[in-house]
């Protein structure tokens, strides 16, 4: 099975008596055409000597997959000509002090905008953390404010994984007008945003929307309905293919470290798709790794740019 590649046909498929051609929703290519787009217009900044967008990351304690995930947020940013800024908190680190931090940056000029990596230690109350950013430095779209504004239509930043996925539905022109989608998971990085973002007006939007989540009755039965299945859930394989119809859009939000001792970092990433098999049935669908990991980190990058933009017009 082909990954990586950006189309990959399978003409030899049959359902329904229609030949079936389904198409790898391919993250990586995707987010590494963005990235390139973005370098262009770093450049565009540094050749008219302006400031170049600056990006910083807090995270609070030790867990490996924060750190991976800031660190390619970081590596990222090298990568398009961005600076950035790292700032590392012990995980006994108090909400006060963490407030302290963040009242730092909100004030800090040459931070254009800033994300608290999250989940957050116990003793820190992670709403109060996310109401303390200024939203104007908010690129993770999590502030109340921003949050309604996507919401109500208006410019905004978009959180990075929905915005990740509205932008790979949007390049491969994926119809969405008055289709059903499921959104499986109501989690507020992404299953909830994503389930307003879907029956937005315009495209991609336009959709009839199911959130599901653990209360959801009947689950199997909603999900063999929809057009577009978006799983945010979490749960290694747990789409299977006898759960979707025919020519589904498959988005797998699924992320889970499952251990791999053949391995030499000892786990795997797990999407939430038992991809071998849904793909047989899949019109489009989204590879793990390579489909909305790295597109997440690609949409940081363009909230990051667009905040240096307006701070640039205040
Ligand atoms: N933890 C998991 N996903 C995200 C994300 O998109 N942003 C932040 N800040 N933390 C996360």
């Amino acid at each position: 099975m082909k990954l990586n590649g950006s189309d990959y046909h399978r003409p030899d498929v049959q359902h329904n008596n229609s030949l079936t051609t389904m198409t790898i929703l391919d993250g990586k290519k995707v987010s590494n055409d963005i990235k390139d787009e973005i370098t262009a217009e770093v450049k565009k900044m540094k050749d008219n000597g302006e400031k170049v967008p600056h990006l910083a990351a807090v995270i609070v304690g030790n867990d490996g997959a924060s750190l991976t995930y800031v660190g390619s947020k970081v590596r990222a940013c090298e990568r398009v000509g961005f600076e950035s800024t790292m700032v590392r908190l012990s995980n006994t680190t108090s909400e006060i002090e963490l407030l302290d931090k963040i009242e730092e940056l909100n004030n800090n000029e040459d931070i254009d905008g800033f994300i608290i990596q999250l989940p957050l230690p116990p003793q820190i109350n992670t709403q109060k953390v996310l109401m303390a950013v200024h939203p104007d430095k908010d690129v993770d779209g999590f502030h109340p404010m921003n949050f309604g504004k996507m919401a109500l239509d208006m410019s905004t930043f978009i959180p990075a994984t929905p915005f990740g996925i509205l932008e790979l539905l949007d390049r491969y022109n994926v119809d969405t007008k008055g289709k059903h989608t499921v959104v499986i998971g109501r989690s507020h990085i992404v299953g909830r945003p994503m389930s307003i973002l879907m029956g937005r007006k315009g495209f991609p939007g336009n959709s009839t929307v199911t959130l599901t989540h653990s209360h959801t009755k009947n689950i199997t039965q909603i999900i063999s309905q929809a057009d577009i299945v978006i799983s945010a859930l979490g749960v290694p394989n747990f789409l299977k293919a006898e759960m979707v119809k025919d020519d589904a859009v498959i988005i797998d939000v699924g992320i889970t470290r499952v251990p791999d001792e053949t391995l030499p970092k000892g786990y795997k990433i797990t999407g939430d798709v038992d991809f071998e098999n849904v793909s047989k049935k899949a019109s489009y669908i989204t590879p793990v790794p390579g489909g909305v990991g790295p597109m997440t980190i690609a949409m940081l990058l363009k909230n990051t740019l667009l905040a240096r933009e307006r701070h640039r017009l205040l």
